[in-house]
C-alpha cells in the first residue's frame, strides 16, 4: 500500500545565508529521505519556507540602516535560490511574511485561545526608552552575577555558560542604544505547559496517544527522547508565546497594538501555511496531509530545535484538535568546521553560495561528504582535506570508475548496445544477489533515518562491481570467449543501471546524468527487478566523466581563505 508523508524542514530565517552546518542538519537528510519515498511511489509533501520574523531581523535593520523588508527579500531570495542549486528539492518554499500566512497563524491562535490554552499575565520587562520599545532577552547585555563577566547576555552567559533572566544582570545596557533600560509592566499570553506533562512523558516514551499507536519511540533518536525527557523532568514552565514588537505576525485581539505571535506560534505554522499554498497550486487537499491518521508527520530539524518540535509545537497541534502529531522527529547533532564550531558571527563557516563559485558543479560531491560525515547521533567535523579525500578516493575511484569502466568497454565491444545474456556462472549470480541486497538495505536504513549507513550500503555496490569486473577480466576474454564476455557485459549494466536509480536521493545531479547516458532518463523508480531493469538490445550512449577529482591547488586556496578567517 502506497503511504503519505508530510515532511517538514526547520524554516530558516531569512536574515543571513546558509552554510554547510544548515545543510547537513536540517535540508539534506530531508531532500534523501524525500526522493527516496517519492521513488517508491509514496505520496508527499515536502514543505519549508523563509522564517521571516523575530528581533534578530529588525535589530539587523535598524543597525544596517535599512528595513526588515528589504533584508527577507534579499535573504528569502538567496536562500530558495541556493537549496535549489544543492537540488534540495522542497514541494513548496513559503515565506512567513506573506498575508496567508498570517491568517494562519492568527486563526491558529484564536482557536488555541478558544480552548484555553492560554494565561493572560503581566510581568515587568526590560524597556529602552530612547527606542521606545521592549528588549528581547538577547538585546540585553550586562554583568553576570555569576562570573563577572561584563558581555553575558539577557538569557545566558557566554563565558560561563549559566542560564540567565534579564533581570539578574548587573548593570544591564540595551545593545539597541546602549542605554540602560527600565523595567515596564508588559501583558503576555503564556501557554499552560504543566498540564500537558502526563500525556507528552507518555507519548514521547511509548508513542501512545487515545491507544493509537501513533509512533514506535524505539524509532526516534535516543538523544531527542532524553532531551525531552529532561525538560519534562524538570517541570515544564509557563511559556510567553507573544511578544512586544512592530514585526511579525500581530495578536488578533484588540487593543494589542506591538504585540505579535511569537516564533514557537509562528514558524512551525509557516509549515501548515506553506502545505496550504502548495495544495492550492497543485489541486491537493491540504488537510490529508495535516488532519489524516494515515499520514506520517516528520519534522527534520537541528538539536536546538528538540524541544520546540517534540514538546511545545506537539502541544500546539493537541490543543488546537484535528491535528496527527509527528510520527518522527529527526533531529541532527552539529556540525564542525575544521575543529571549531561553526558561527556566522565570526564568519567562521563555508557558505554554500560561496562553495558554488569555488567548486562550481561539485554539489554532488558535497552532498557526498555531508551524507558521509553526517552528524546523526553526535557532533562531527568537516575539513577540508577529508572533503578533498572523498571525492577523490570514493565518488570518483570507486563510484564514477566503476561505472566508466562498464561504459567504455560496452561502447568498445558492442557500439553501445546491451549485449545477451548466456549461462550464468554462481560470481555473476552473486553479483546480482549482492546489488539486491545492498539495495535493500540502502532503503531500509533510509527509513530508519540512518543516513550514513545507507549511503555506506549504497558505495558497496560499486565496490562490488569493481571487484567483479576485476575477478572476471572481460578484456583479458574478449580474445577467446566472446560469449561469457557478453554475460558479463550485461550484467555490469544491470549493476550501472541500478545505481542510477538508487543513487538519486544521494546525487540527484549525477543521477540524471548517468540516467541520461544510459538512455533511462525518465525512469527513476525504486520498485524495479534488477534482472530486468534494462533490456539486451537497448542503446546506451557514450561515457563521460561523472565526478572529477579535486587537486590540491583547489583544496588549498579555500584552506587559506579560512586561515585568514582565523586571524
Ligand atoms: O531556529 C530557527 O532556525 C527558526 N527559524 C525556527 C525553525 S523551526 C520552525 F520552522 F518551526
Ligand atoms: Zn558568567
Amino acid at each position: 500500500m502506497k503511504k503519505r508523508f508530510t515532511v517538514t524542514s526547520a524554516l530558516p530565517y531569512a536574515n543571513g545565508p546558509l552554510h554547510i552546518g544548515h545543510l547537513a542538519g536540517a535540508y539534506l537528510p530531508a531532500d534523501i529521505f524525500v526522493r527516496y519515498q517519492k521513488n517508491k511511489g509514496n505520496d508527499v509533501a515536502f514543505i519549508c519556507g523563509s522564517d521571516e520574523h523575530g528581533a534578530a531581523i529588525t535589530l539587523q535593520a535598524k543597525k544596517n540602516k535599512t528595513t526588515p523588508k528589504k533584508i527577507i527579500d534579499k535573504f528569502h531570495n538567496l536562500n530558495k535560490k541556493t537549496f535549489s542549486d544543492f537540488g534540495i528539492d522542497f514541494d513548496f518554499f513559503h515565506r512567513t511574511s506573506e498575508e496567508s500566512h498570517h491568517k494562519t497563524a492568527q486563526d491558529f491562535f484564536l482557536k488555541l485561545n478558544e480552548n484555553n490554552a492560554f494565561k493572560i499575565l503581566t510581568t515587568k520587562q526590560y524597556f529602552d526608552k530612547q527606542e521606545n520599545q521592549f528588549l528581547a532577552d538577547r538585546y540585553i547585555e550586562g554583568t553576570c552575577p555569576k562570573c563577572g563577566y561584563e558581555h553575558a547576555y539577557g538569557d545566558q552567559c557566554e563565558n560561563c555558560g549559566t542560564a540567565l533572566s534579564p533581570n539578574e544582570l548587573i548593570n544591564p545596557k540595551s545593545k539597541i542604544s546602549g542605554n540602560s533600560p527600565v523595567l515596564r509592566d508588559t501583558t503576555h499570553w503564556f501557554l499552560d505547559m504543566q498540564k500537558h506533562e502526563k500525556w507528552l512523558k507518555e507519548w514521547i516514551n511509548e508513542g501512545v496517544i487515545n491507544e493509537k499507536k501513533k509512533h514506535n519511540s524505539k524509532d526516534w533518536k535516543s538523544q531527542v527522547i532524553s532531551q525531552c525527557n529532561s525538560w519534562i523532568d524538570n517541570g515544564l514552565n509557563e511559556r510567553a508565546m507573544t511578544r512586544d514588537l512592530d514585526w511579525g505576525v500581530k495578536l488578533p485581539i484588540k487593543n494589542t497594538d506591538g504585540k505579535v505571535l511569537y516564533v514557537w506560534l509562528d514558524a512551525p505554522i509557516g509549515y501548515i501555511s506553506s502545505t496550504k499554498a502548495w495544495a492550492k497550486e497543485n489541486n491537493k487537499n491540504w488537510k490529508d496531509y495535516w488532519m489524516n491518521d494515515e499520514t506520517e508527520l516528520i519534522h527534520f530539524i537541528g538539536k536546538d530545535n528538540i524541544v520546540f518540535h517534540c514538546i511545545i509545537f506537539p502541544i500546539l497541534l493537541k490543543i488546537h484538535g484535528n491535528y496527527i502529531l509527528p510520527k518522527n522527529v529527526p533531529s541532527n547533532e552539529f556540525l564542525n568546521l575544521e575543529g571549531r564550531k561553526i558561527s556566522t558571527s565570526k564568519n567562521w563557516a563555508i557558505w554554500l553560495h560561496e562553495f558554488q563559485k569555488d567548486f562550481k558543479d561539485k554539489q554532488d560531491s558535497l552532498r557526498y561528504y555531508l551524507c558521509a560525515i553526517s552528524p546523526e547521533k553526535k557532533d562531527s567535523d568537516f575539513t577540508w582535506k577529508d572533503f578533498q579525500n572523498r571525492n577523490n578516493n570514493e565518488l570518483v575511484d570507486i563510484y564514477a570508475n566503476f561505472i566508466n569502466r562498464v561504459i567504455v568497454l560496452t561502447n568498445k565491444y558492442y557500439d553501445g548496445i546491451v549485449p545477451k545474456i548466456s549461462d550464468l556462472q554462481s560470481i555473476d549470480k552473486d553479483i546480482l544477489k549482492e546489488t539486491e541486497k545492498s539495495i535493500e538495505l540502502v532503503g531500509y536504513y533510509i527509513e530508519k533515518f540512518e543516513f550514513k549507513k545507507s549511503l555506506t550500503s549504497f558505495m558497496n555496490i560499486s565496490r562490488l562491481g569493481n571487484k567483479y569486473l576485476t575477478e572476471t577480466e572481460p578484456w583479458k576474454l574478449i580474445k577467446n570467449d566472446e560469449t561469457r564476455v557478453k554475460t558479463i557485459m550485461n550484467i555490469s549494466i544491470k549493476v550501472v543501471a541500478a545505481l542510477s536509480v538508487i543513487s538519486e536521493p544521494f546525487l540527484p545531479f549525477s543521477s540524471f546524468q548517468l540516467r541520461e547516458i544510459i538512455d533511462m532518463k525518465n525512469n527513476c523508480s525504486w520498485d524495479f527487478n534488477i534482472s530486468k531493469i534494462i533490456n539486451e538490445g537497448h542503446k546506451i550512449g557514450t561515457p563521460k566523466h561523472l565526478f572529477s577529482r579535486i587537486n590540491d591547488e583547489e583544496i588549498d586556496k579555500v584552506i587559506m581563505k579560512m586561515e585568514d578567517e582565523k586571524k
